[in-house]
């Protein structure tokens, strides 16, 4: 980049640059600002076989919220609530406003940014709807795990949200859009906001990092792998129950870090309780941080290069019969508590094809033998049935609801 157009980039015209100590000869013309990324007109299809906001990229805004539906909504109030949350947001993540909205200045300010927003059921609305005969098998309650210390208040739920988008502006109106349209039907029962990494912020593209430093979500299941689909969504053909084609099931856990006993281990005790290496991601069998693990390789000394209790060799699906799932949790940070420590850690949000053989057995051996556990506490947990996306003009949820 010359002087000059960094100049102009800059915005930097005449006497600006005069008073500046540039030279008559290095003079800029005005210009029309240009945008410097395309992250905010970036848009993600609300239509489509799956819903959004599952296998995309993760945004680096989240709102997360489940919803409680009000007594008498029953199953016309929930239907017409999905009908025009569909609606409301096919529009917002285009970028355009919700139709019939009085006025709506962010939504015609800003870009979509990226904007995606998922749906799920939970257990708890198919009685509340008199759609017993519809609650999958899979939706079953989650087991009590050793060492759990949920808040019941801030677990559970009828409805599940999930925002997620490139910019905070845009995200906090989509879901505040969300809650006015639910208004006399439905009541936020909890909500919670994560973040990751904004686009751009990094030369280097490898995966996020957590607040513990580590390089998370290097062993998840990829698009591009044969098995993708079959591990997180619900096969169309052998859908059961039929409503659930082409959904998922998402597990969500609000699992707050002990990062002050976390910081007074050493850097090769922090490696060793997750069996990769901080910096690079690499495992600690060797190679780099996209090199499969090896979980028989073993150091010189005949101990284990991954130790037999390091959270990769407990979670793997090796160890598992298999397990899997997407993880694409969020980072919150919700100030100090009391004692000093940092309210903060991992809004862990996995999909699945089945609970039942994914985040159940993996989490059953995570709460038993993971080096991990001594550094997090799991504070809220909840299961939704995340349907398959909407057509166009149909909405999310209308195989189960008509
Ligand atoms: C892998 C961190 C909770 C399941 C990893 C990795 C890190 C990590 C750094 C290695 C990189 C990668 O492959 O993504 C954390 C932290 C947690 C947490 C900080 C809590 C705050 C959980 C929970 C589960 C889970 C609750 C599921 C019950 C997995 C799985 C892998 C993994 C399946 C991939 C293992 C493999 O195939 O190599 N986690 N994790 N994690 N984690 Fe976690």
């Amino acid at each position: 980049l010359s002087r000059r157009s960094l100049l102009g980039a800059a915005g930097i015209t005449g006497a600006v640059a005069a008073a500046a100590g540039f030279g008559a000869g290095e003079l800029v013309e005005p210009k029309a600002p240009t945008a410097l990324t395309t992250v905010g007109g970036d848009a993600v299809p609300f239509h489509g076989t799956h819903q959004a906001g599952i296998v995309e990229p993760m945004q680096s805004v989240l709102h997360t919220a489940a919803f409680d539906l009000t007594p008498g909504t029953g199953r016309p109030g929930l239907t017409a609530l999905m009908k025009r949350w569909s609606v409301v947001v096919a529009a917002l993540t285009q970028g355009q406003p919700a139709p019939g909205a009085r006025e709506d200045h962010v939504a015609t300010d800003a870009g979509p940014n990226s904007l995606t927003v998922t749906f799920g059921f939970g257990a708890s609305v198919f009685a509340k709807a008199g759609l017993q005969a519809r609650l999958p098998e899979a939706l079953a309650p989650l087991p009590a795990f050793p060492e759990d210390q949920l808040d019941r208040a801030r677990s559970d739920g009828d409805l599940w949200v999930q925002v997620c988008a490139n910019d905070p502006l845009v995200a906090f109106h989509a879901l505040r859009t969300l809650q006015r349209e639910a208004a006399g039907k439905a009541t936020v029962r909890w909500q919670m906001n994560g973040f990751s990494r904004s686009p751009g912020a990094t030369a280097h593209p490898h995966t996020g990092r957590n607040l513990m430093g580590q390089i998370d979500g290097t062993n998840n299941p990829k698009p591009g792998d044969e098995d993708f689909a079959a591990k997180v969504f619900v096969p169309a053909a052998q859908a059961a129950p039929a409503w659930m084609a082409n959904g998922s099931y998402v597990v969500f856990r609000r699992i707050r870090m002990l990062l002050d006993s976390w910081d007074r281990q050493s850097l090769t005790v922090q490696e060793r309780v997750i069996g990769r290496h901080q910096a690079s991601g690499a495992p600690l069998s060797g190679g780099t941080e996209t090199t499969p693990v090896d979980l028989e390789k073993q150091n010189p000394d005949g101990s284990l290069a991954i130790p037999g209790d390091a959270h990769v060799r407990v979670a793997a699906p090796a160890s598992n019969q298999g397990a899997a799932m997407l993880r694409r949790g969020y980072s919150y940070h919700d100030g100090f508590r009391p004692d000093g420590a940092p309210d903060a850690g991992l809004l862990f949000i996995a999909f699945q094809a089945d609970p039942l053989t994914g985040f159940v057995p993996v989490q059953r051996k995570l709460a038993r033998g993971d080096a991990l556990s001594r550094f997090v506490v799991h504070e809220s947990s909840a299961l939704f049935a995340v349907p398959g996306g909407a057509a166009e003009g149909g909405y999310v949820g209308q195989a189960l609801l008509e």
